[in-house]
């Protein structure tokens, strides 16, 4: 990178509630991107956030739920979001750190697959996740899309559905 950094100096760890403000601003400032968190449900799920540090600023932060009521119910299938890299901090890896980190967290789950709701397919392409239809994820359309104030329909909505399979 121009200014020396990499992935390899960021520091990755779970956030803590001193976090939350900065999550809170992370994603709000990618609001387009990402699908709005008021500051109570980054509280109530900050368990499930991941954030990476440089020099002490919050580079990016990622988080996950599982959706035991996708694909196999024995097997959990894990949603990746909030997926965000501050702008100043990309194309060093850090989002690629995220969500390898997102991985081992929920490893002891189990789980069976990653999937993630995106406009930015690229980005995910290059971590080895696959498009799939988005009616795999009907559960999900109906329990979380049904909430999105942005498009009237998920099928109509440009984000696209990728998933990787978890070894
Ligand atoms: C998407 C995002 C998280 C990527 O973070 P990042 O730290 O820049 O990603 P990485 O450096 O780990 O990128 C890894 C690879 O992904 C691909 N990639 C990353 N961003 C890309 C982009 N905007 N367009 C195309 N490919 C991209 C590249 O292949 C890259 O490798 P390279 O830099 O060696 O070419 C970041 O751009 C971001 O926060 N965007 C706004 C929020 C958003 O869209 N989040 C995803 C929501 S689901």
């Amino acid at each position: 990178m121009a200014d020396g950094t990499n992935a390899f100096d960021v520091k990755l760890r779970c956030a803590t509630l001193h976090d939350a403000e900065r999550i809170h601003a992370l994603v709000h400032l990618h609001r387009d991107e990402l699908v709005p968190r008021p500051m109570g449900n980054i509280v109530e799920n900050i368990d499930r956030f991941l954030v990476a540090e440089l020099d002490g600023e919050l580079a990016g932060c990622a988080a996950y739920q599982i959706w035991p009521e996708i694909g196999d119910p024995l097997k959990a299938t894990v949603e990746l979001q909030s997926v965000a890299v501050r702008a100043p901090y990309r194309r060093r890896g850090i989002g690629r750190l995220l969500v390898k980190g997102v991985m081992e967290r929920v490893a002891p789950f189990r789980a069976k697959e990653l999937m993630v709701l995106t406009l930015t397919p690229e980005f995910f392409a290059s971590i080895g996740f696959r498009e799939i239809p988005k009616t795999h994820i009907m559960h999900k359309l109906y329990a979380g899309c049904i909430n999105c104030t942005k498009h009237a329909n998920p099928f109509t909505c440009p984000e696209r559905a990728m998933m990787l399979e978890l070894g």
